[in-house]
């Protein structure tokens, strides 16, 4: 009996140094294997006399099932700590930032600004015309009362491609090609990029233009166009209380012309390098549509009056946004474009 508590004692201890699971398979054989110590222990009870049999394979039994409940607890213990290990070596660090591959994209200031254009100018019954950025010279001079040696054609800085086509400066050849392909009356805006050899704080080599065109048999006048364009610029720029002005100008395909001025936002009318120090900047051209241009076209002019005007899409984005130097927008840095999103 002592024998048997010693060794139930020296196997509990033995469990508890190992620290593999595959030693401790080996020190389970040294007990309960096919020659372990309690085996060989319960075969030897044949040799006792029938008495003690009974009482000695009860304590035998005993031991044995105290021996393998602290081998499955060591067992268990030692899967446990082979899994923490494992785990706490492939942990996740929560703290790494994570890897920034799709940065957010946004539309272009002058994109918005276009598409507001867009926006009040349909809710006032204008469709959407377009035409090409490739123009011959007679779409983009001729057919708009600017013959050959007019020195408008100089006033445009163009950009000469083929003998006979340019790209275009303005997009007021869409009232041609307009007028030619469809019935009156029509009332449109032409959106779109045109192209000068121009650069400075308040122009670009490459810029927006909206067009807009309306012929009617009755309805237009002077008057008509200027509470359009001044209803149109309150609304786009939400003030009431906007500084407007129109001024007397010149343009071959209108008559009479005017250009339209808005209050300067970045020196509220002071002057400084953005207006060239008159308070004001230029923001579109307009006017009523010269007979010569209709004529051609099979116009009746004592029968249809048109309105035309073609404002400067950058021009507004700089004004509504307090940009003071409109080739920023073309600059490509992201921490000025960031600013819209
Ligand atoms: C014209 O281009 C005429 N076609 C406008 C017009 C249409 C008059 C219909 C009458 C009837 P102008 O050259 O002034 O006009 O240009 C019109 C507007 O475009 C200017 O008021 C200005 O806002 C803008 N603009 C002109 N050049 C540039 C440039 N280089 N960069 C940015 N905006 C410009
Ligand atoms: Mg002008």
């Amino acid at each position: 009996m002592q024998d048997l508590q010693q060794l139930q004692e020296e196997a509990l201890a033995l469990f508890e140094c190992l620290d593999t699971p595959h030693a401790l398979e080996d020190a389970k054989a040294r007990y309960l294997g096919k020659t372990g110590a309690l085996t060989e222990r319960l075969k030897s009870l044949g040799s006792l006399p029938h008495e003690a049999r009974k009482e000695v394979g009860a304590q035998i039994n005993q031991v044995k099932s105290v021996i393998s409940a602290a081998l499955e607890e060591r067992r268990q213990a030692l899967a446990k700590q082979q899994q923490d290990r494992e785990l706490s070596a492939s942990a996740l660090d929560i703290t790494l930032p994570g890897r920034q591959m799709v940065e957010r994209g946004g539309a272009h200031p002058v994109s918005r600004t276009l598409e507001r254009i867009e926006t009040l100018f349909h809710g006032m019954g204008f469709a959407v015309a377009e035409g090409p950025e490739i123009e011959s010279e007679s779409y983009n001079f001729s057919a708009l009362n600017i013959p050959d040696d007019h020195p408008a054609r100089a006033m445009h800085d163009t950009f000469y491609l083929a003998p006979g086509y340019v790209l275009r400066t303005h997009t007021s050849p869409v009232q041609v090609r307009y007028l030619e392909s469809h019935p009156l009356p029509v009332r449109i805006i032409a959106p779109g990029r045109v192209y000068r050899c121009d650069s400075d704080v308040t122009h670009t080599p490459m810029f927006h233009q909206v067009e807009g065109l309306w012929v009617a048999d009755s309805g237009i006048s002077l008057a008509v166009l200027k509470g359009l364009l001044s209803e149109f610029m309150r609304a786009f720029f939400e003030r009431k209380d906007l500084p407007t002005r129109f001024r007397p100008s010149f343009f071959p395909f209108t008559e009479p012309s005017a250009e339209m001025d808005i209050g300067c936002v970045i020196c509220a009318g002071q002057g400084c390098r953005v207006c060239s120090h008159t308070g004001w900047l230029e923001v579109l051209g307009c006017g009523l549509v010269q007979p010569k241009v209709l004529v051609p076209l099979g116009i009746d002019p004592e029968r249809y009056t048109g309105l035309a005007f073609g404002l400067g899409v950058e021009r507004l984005a700089m004004i509504r946004y307090g940009v003071d130097d409109l080739r920023t927008f073309y600059e490509n840095d992201l921490r000025f474009l960031r600013r819209f999103q």
